[in-house]
């Protein structure tokens, strides 16, 4: 590892002490000059390193820029984010990543953007990524589990990111099921799971994972889109750390992950959904049905209760919702 790459996750690994010049020196077996130059290598990169007269160095809390090393000092996972990698802007990091995993990434390899210029929601919507507000990161993960368990995985994710964003900024986020994050009834987070099937097994050979969250800035999105979506900066006057967040999440993740089988994860699903006690309309293929949201089962479908009174559970890959009622 480069000097400069050392001295990063050195500050970041003291979570905003000061370091010292010569602490560092001593612990990299390099000079105090060479921490020196590194230092200002970093300036000029763009991170927020303070200097503080005779006692040294700190990483200060406005750092704003995304690093593979930041993330990797707060990260506690075994496979998830042990290899990341980071671009300043790329289409959509789900098709970065899926070129990745096409030639063979290793399971739990982590892309994440400053911004994305085609970003990709659920249904072909566009998701808008702009620069240095959100966190963009797409994991591939290449679990051995079946396909049943593989449908439970966004929710799991769902589950996992928002206690990720709650750990940070101590606000209580919503589920939308499937996928979606809310605070305060708009929209701070989506997720969209793309996946490749083995023509041989038939099971999964990889899935990438994409979680879109709007972090800082109050002010960030158009009118239209403001009506409907906003970011855990304006809603809770918290700024938290982007680089925090994405070891969050991964942190979150491999944790749940872990455990999918189980379905543990779904309680916390549950006492953050929404729509559950709400009329619903929903897409199932070609029609539209109404009825009271009834539930989350075991498979993480949605319970409706149709105006005939029939129960209809509907899964993601059949039903998108249109409308919520309030009840
Ligand atoms: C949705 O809200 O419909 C899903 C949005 C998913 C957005 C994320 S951002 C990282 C990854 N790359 C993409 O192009 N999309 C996902």
């Amino acid at each position: 590892m480069k000097v400069k790459s050392q001295v990063l996750y050195t500050l970041a690994q003291a979570r905003g002490a000061v370091v010292s010049g010569a602490c560092m020196a001593e612990k990299l077996k390099v000079s105090r000059n060479a921490v020196w130059k590194a230092i200002k290598a970093l300036e000029e990169e763009g991170f927020a390193v303070e200097s503080l007269p005779s006692s040294g160095y700190r990483l200060s809390e406005e750092n704003n820029r995304l690093s593979e090393e930041i993330i990797s000092a707060e990260l506690e996972t075994k496979a998830l984010g042990r290899k990341i990698i980071v671009l300043d802007e790329t289409d959509s990091t789900n098709n970065y990543a899926k070129k990745l995993s096409a030639s063979g990434a290793e399971h739990g390899t982590a892309v994440i953007a400053d911004c994305q210029s085609a970003g990709k929601g659920r249904l072909g919507r566009s998701f808008v990524s702009p620069k240095g507000t959100g966190i963009y990161m797409s994991v591939i993960i290449r679990p051995d589990f079946s396909m049943e368990t593989a449908r439970l995985i966004t929710s799991c994710v769902a589950c996992a990111s928002a206690e990720a964003v709650e750990s940070l900024c101590k606000a209580e986020t919503n589920i939308k099921w499937v996928n979606d994050l809310y605070m305060n009834g708009r929209k701070i987070c989506g997720i969209l799971t793309e996946a490749s099937l083995s023509m041989e097994t038939k099971a999964l050979d990889y899935a990438v994972i994409g979680i879109g969250v709007n972090v800082l800035g109050k002010n960030v999105f158009d009118d239209e889109l403001s009506a409907i979506a906003t970011t855990i900066e304006a809603e809770t006057d918290v700024k938290i750390s982007r680089n925090s967040l994405c070891a969050q999440i991964l942190n979150k993740l491999e944790e749940h992950l872990g455990k999918i089988e189980e379905r543990d994860f779904l309680t916390e699903y549950r006492r953050r959904e929404i729509l559950t006690g709400n009329i619903i309309t929903a897409n199932a293929g070609e029609v539209s049905l109404t009825g009271k949201a009834l539930g989350i089962d075991d498979n993480a479908e949605l319970i409706v209760q149709l105006d005939d009174g029939t129960i209809k559970s509907l899964s993601s890959g059949e039903a998108n919702l249109c409308r919520i009622k309030k009840n």
